[in-house]
């Protein structure tokens, strides 16, 4: 329903302004949160600009707020920015420094919140539940202030995280979005398509970051877009390793860092191969499966011909496979 959405919407707005202010002005915000962005190394610019902010610890701080302000219990559950239960309602985000997440328009849809203080008890991110206005699946963090820079450098860099595309922005890379996670979906894909056809994928360098950039692979080949691979060093991701080194050495490192699918893949799996012939029969498998994902056909025959000089296997034999492949999936 239309009036629902908007009150909800309008509710996000309003949720965003109370926990910047509370950043920005609030004493406990102040010591804790903004302490907290700066110990990070997070300039003000960056704060403001993503309008980051903080929750308080106290239980009902937002409810309480945002009922006095006359905003209705019903949408405060509705956006999940209250859990309401028989004869109790509680803030969600509390003690958390607070991430808004805003839709392709700007506005205020949900909010990621982190505590302070790793401990392996509480999960680090809690974020805002699925609700009329907030479909994960299809949202990506950081769009809003990309997309215009995506369009400019036609290309998109998709990180795993929040911290991850602040951090780029702090180093002067704007055109540059996060899945929130390594669950990347085709309709995040398809966000992006519409503002580029050129994806390179940037996510942490550890095994869950590898294996999500294998499956984010062919999730972007099978939108008939290009995709490109940049492998952090182990132990890594996008903000701790943009804070390691200056503007241009970033850029510098991401340009020349940066490999097409079918290079990634090759020198990763013939790593893994060695000298092993079935490894290899299996790899190669692999990545023409990957090949036959391609909805085109002469970008495919382009890829067939580059994995054969690669792999020094016969161009023929691919392309039979390939179609083979290509057969089956119809
Ligand atoms: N995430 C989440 N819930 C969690 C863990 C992660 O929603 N319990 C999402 C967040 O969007 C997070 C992203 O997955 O930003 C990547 O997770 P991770 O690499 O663990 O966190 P970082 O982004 O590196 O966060 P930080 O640098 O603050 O530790
Ligand atoms: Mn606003
Ligand atoms: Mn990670
Ligand atoms: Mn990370
Ligand atoms: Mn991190």
């Amino acid at each position: 329903q239309k009036n629902e959405r908007e009150s909800m919407m309008v509710l996000s707005e309003y949720a965003g302004h109370f926990f910047s202010k509370n950043l920005n002005e609030t004493d406990e915000g102040k010591s804790v949160g903004l302490g907290y962005f700066r110990s990070r190394g997070f300039r003000d610019d960056i704060i403001e600009k993503f309008q980051l902010g903080y929750s308080p610890e106290q239980r009902d701080a937002l409810t309480q707020e945002a009922l006095r302000q006359g905003y209705k219990l019903e949408y405060l559950e509705k956006t999940g920015l209250t859990v309401v239960r028989d004869n109790y309602q509680a803030d969600r985000f509390r003690g958390r420094v607070m991430f808004p997440i805003h839709s392709l328009a700007g506005k205020v849809i949900a909010f990621g919140g982190r505590i302070l203080k790793n401990d392996k008890k509480t999960a680090k991110y809690l974020n805002s539940p699925e609700s009329e206005i907030y479909h994960k699946s299809r949202v990506l963090y950081g769009i809003y202030h990309a997309k215009q820079e995506i369009t400019r450098q036609d290309r998109c860099y998709l990180v795993e995280g929040y911290t991850d595309v602040l951090a780029f922005h702090q180093s002067g890379i704007s055109n540059v979005v996060a899945s929130s996670g390594t669950a990347l979906t085709s309709d995040q894909i398809r966000l992006i398509a519409r503002f580029t056809k050129n994806i390179t994928i940037i996510y942490d360098g550890d095994p869950a970051g590898l294996k999500a950039s294998l499956r984010g692979i062919d999730l972007v080949l099978a939108e008939g877009m290009n995709v490109k691979i940049l492998l952090l060093p182990d132990g890594e991701d996008p903000d701790s390793f943009a804070k390691e080194r200056n503007d241009e050495q970033l850029t510098q490192y991401i340009e020349q860092h940066q490999q097409d699918f079918i290079k990634f893949k090759t020198s990763l799996l013939l790593e893994e191969a060695q000298n092993d012939p079935i490894k290899k029969a299996q790899l190669i498998q692999d990545i023409v499966r990957s090949i036959s994902i391609i909805p085109d056909s002469i970008t495919r025959s382009v890829y067939v011909k580059e994995c054969s000089t690669l792999l020094k296997v016969d161009e023929r034999v691919l392309m039979q496979e390939t179609g083979k492949l290509q057969r089956k999936k119809q």
